[in-house]
């Protein structure tokens, strides 16, 4: 169809036009402060609940890697217009000096039940010592443990006596029995396995207030502390560069913004940074904070949501400008390269994190930072599509669904489909339903359409970018249903320009 597409004379000048057209509406927006509304970005969990079939997603993620996972509803719905003034904020934004290394301390968390499965990655990527001395490294889990040099703390030893009670700690109870009984622990929270330990996750959240109250003491010197999951992957350079531009007297407390029980906090898997402001305003301030919120933390199911709550009580507020309603900005990203929209609206943007990464995942993302000339430039979604998401990216691939939503045709919708701007033939657009060549021909249809899938009679059309994942030769699951068939336009990414 593409073909066809170039070939013929009458689309060709047309193409033309257009093409003149995108760049001339892009310059004029570059011009002037963004007016447009950007698309609401679809919630984080609902990325992976767009891809079909549903069992799809949950082979992606370790099952405790949903452990402090807030509901989709608790996160706010994205990014807003950027229209308003920049308000005047509570404290300086600007500070006289760059980062280094040595300012941080970075907060490693992990559980001995996904310990082994998913730390040593790290251990030559994110904590190797060319990239931060060990000495700024605090390394917690929920079970003392020792990697070579590495030596991970029992984080939640001092626990009191009557939490230690909840069925929460059973998994901690249970670890030394199955280390003494040398049995592996870790295999258990893997798809299809019945042994191991239980689920750690439940112990998860009493990890967070212990592990920053810990960090502050232990590190008083430090001007940041960096907190990341072991299922994360944090872009420090870039993250190092972004800080330098808030005083860290000052209370800071940034990262990707979630939202539950009316409190904004950041969330977990997607990493975040406290000031040493902040810290000395909550922890520093009160010897007895956790403590004080274990009843709290048991009543509460996100670890991350409980150290956002604490933090608001001493006045310590969540986000670049906390006088926000919607707080979210660009660069923590709580998915992974494969399962975050890439879009005109964070192209530009630097990166600082990714979330439910594999240990294949690290080790790229670790490659592509290593090779990177930070004194030419940050890295940016537009340098990670490049390299992690554009290589596998094709005109048409069967038994994929790339999560194109913000259109869908259906034989049974069509009737009441309302074409988008830039639709150039409302004919071409809302025949897409037909077959797997009409809904590619659909989105050529629309100049903003930059992907598109389809299904049965169902085809969905995107302005944005997603690799998502396919079903591989031999799954199971493609004896289960028709093939979802997506597609990518690469050239019309490609025309997605930044200044430098
Ligand atoms: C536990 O308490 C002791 C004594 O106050 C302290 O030295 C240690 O750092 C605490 N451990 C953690 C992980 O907070």
């Amino acid at each position: 169809m593409r073909k066809a597409f170039y070939q013929d004379n009458r689309m060709v000048p047309l193409g033309i036009m257009l093409t003149t057209l995108i760049i001339f509406i892009y310059h004029f927006e570059l011009d002037r402060p963004a007016l447009a509304f950007s698309p609401v970005s679809t919630p984080p969990q609902m990325i992976s609940a767009q891809f079909a079939p549903e069992k799809q997603d949950q082979a992606h993620l370790p099952a405790s890697s949903l452990k402090e996972e807030a509901p989709p509803s608790s996160y706010s719905p994205g990014p807003v217009a950027q229209d308003a003034p920049v308000p005047s904020l509570p404290f300086t934004t600007t500070s006289t000096s760059s980062l280094s290394i040595n300012d941080i301390t970075l907060m490693f968390k992990t559980g001995a039940s996904v310990l082994w499965r998913r730390v040593p990655i790290h251990l030559s990527t994110s904590l190797s010592p060319q990239r931060i001395p060990s000495s700024n490294v605090l390394l917690y889990s929920d079970a003392p443990e020792t990697i070579g040099p590495w030596h991970f703390l029992d984080v939640l030893s001092n626990t009191s006596s009557s939490v230690r009670q909840s069925p929460d700690f059973i998994p901690y109870t249970q670890q030394t029995d199955y280390d003494d009984r040398q049995n592996y622990a870790e295999i258990g929270n893997m798809p299809g396995d019945a042994a191991g330990l239980v689920g750690g996750w439940k112990l998860d959240k009493y990890k967070f207030l212990p592990i920053v109250a810990h960090a502050g003491r232990a590190h008083p010197d430090s001007k940041w502390y960096i907190f990341m999951e072991d299922d994360s992957y944090l872009f420090l350079p870039n993250l190092l560069t972004h800080l330098s531009k808030f005083d860290h007297k000052d209370p800071w407390y940034l990262g990707s913004v979630a939202w539950i029980h009316g409190d904004f906090f950041a969330h977990g898997g997607s990493g975040f940074a406290l000031s040493r402001g902040a810290w000395e305003k909550s922890f520093g301030a009160d010897p007895d904070i956790v403590r004080r919120y274990e009843g709290f933390t048991a009543e509460h199911g996100c670890g991350d949501h409980i150290l956002g709550h604490v933090l608001k009580e001493y006045g310590v507020e969540f986000g670049e400008d906390p006088t926000a309603d919607n707080r979210f900005k660009y660069g923590f990203n709580p998915e992974a390269h494969w399962s975050t929209w890439f879009e005109t609206e964070n192209w530009c943007k630097p990166v600082f994190s990714w979330h439910h990464t594999h240990g294949r995942d690290v080790a790229r993302l670790f490659g592509l930072e290593s090779g990177w000339d930070f004194s030419k430039g940050q890295l940016r979604f537009r340098d990670v599509y490049d390299a992690m998401v554009k290589p596998y990216l094709r005109d048409r691939v069967e038994w994929w669904d790339n999560g194109a939503a913000k259109y869908e045709i259906r034989s049974n919708n069509v009737q009441y489909a309302q074409p988008p701007e830039g639709v150039k033939s409302v004919d071409t657009w809302k025949a897409g339903w037909k077959s797997v060549d009409s809904c590619q021909a659909a989105c050529v249809a629309w100049s903003d359409c930059v992907q598109w899938s389809f299904y049965e009679d169902r085809c969905k059309m995107d302005s944005m970018v997603l690799l998502g994942s396919g079903i591989p030769e031999g799954d199971s699951r493609r004896q289960t249903s028709l093939p979802w068939t997506s597609g990518w336009l690469k050239d019309r990414i490609g025309t997605w320009k930044c200044d430098v």
